[in-house]
């Protein structure tokens, strides 16, 4: 079975999807840990709630974070990193060794880069009066939001759209998408 690690610095909602995802059956993966850059992330509680091994690594915790998740990585034999809400970049020695996939939650390349994430790219779909927007998952190279593209889903705004509105509405394609994406990648 397919050893996962999810990363994420909040919610990790991505987690939250996986796991329904295992449960219903429709993807067969061990999420065999999670690593988060934030004291507080509630994904914490997610994981201890459902007995999967977490790990805090940050600048205040190790002088080289990304080492020290490359090495958690190996020791625990994950071939696949989910990125759920991570905010912070990917060493490329992590990108080279382990097929790391990210949810972004536009239609990349546009409104894509650092900077943008959550709201703020609700706010400039909108702002530039875009008819479509929708969920990318993508491979995740050294460069914010560039590695290739697996799978994207559209979705039309309503007149009136807000980001709220928005940012609902892409966080439920979301979900489709990512167990959609892996499902492609793992057959
Ligand atoms: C996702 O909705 C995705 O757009 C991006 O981060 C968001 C997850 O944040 N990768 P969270 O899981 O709600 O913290």
């Amino acid at each position: 079975m397919i050893n996962i690690a999810v990363l994420a610095s909040h919610n990790g909602s991505g987690l939250d999807t996986l796991l329904k995802a295992c449960e219903d059956k429709i993807l067969n993966l061990n999420i065999k840990l999670v690593i988060t850059n934030n004291t507080n992330a509630p994904v914490l509680e997610k994981a201890k709630a459902y007995n999967i091994q977490s790990f805090l690594v940050n600048s205040k915790t190790n002088s080289h974070p990304d080492d020290t998740i490359h090495q958690i990585l190996q020791e625990n034999n994950c071939q696949y990193v989910i990125l759920a809400g991570y905010m912070k970049k990917i060493s490329i020695k992590i990108t080279n060794d382990f097929k790391v996939i990210n949810t972004h939650p536009a239609l990349l390349p546009k409104y894509g880069g650092e900077g943008m994430y959550g709201r703020f790219v609700h706010e400039a779909v909108i702002n530039n009066n875009e008819v479509i927007s929708g969920v990318t998952i993508h491979e995740v190279n050294e460069e914010y939001d560039e590695g290739k593209i697996i799978l994207q889903k559209e979705l039309t705004l309503i007149s009136g759209e807000t980001s709220e509105t928005l940012e609902g509405k892409i966080k439920a394609l979301e979900k489709i998408a990512l167990v959609e994406a892996l499902a492609k990648c793992l057959k």
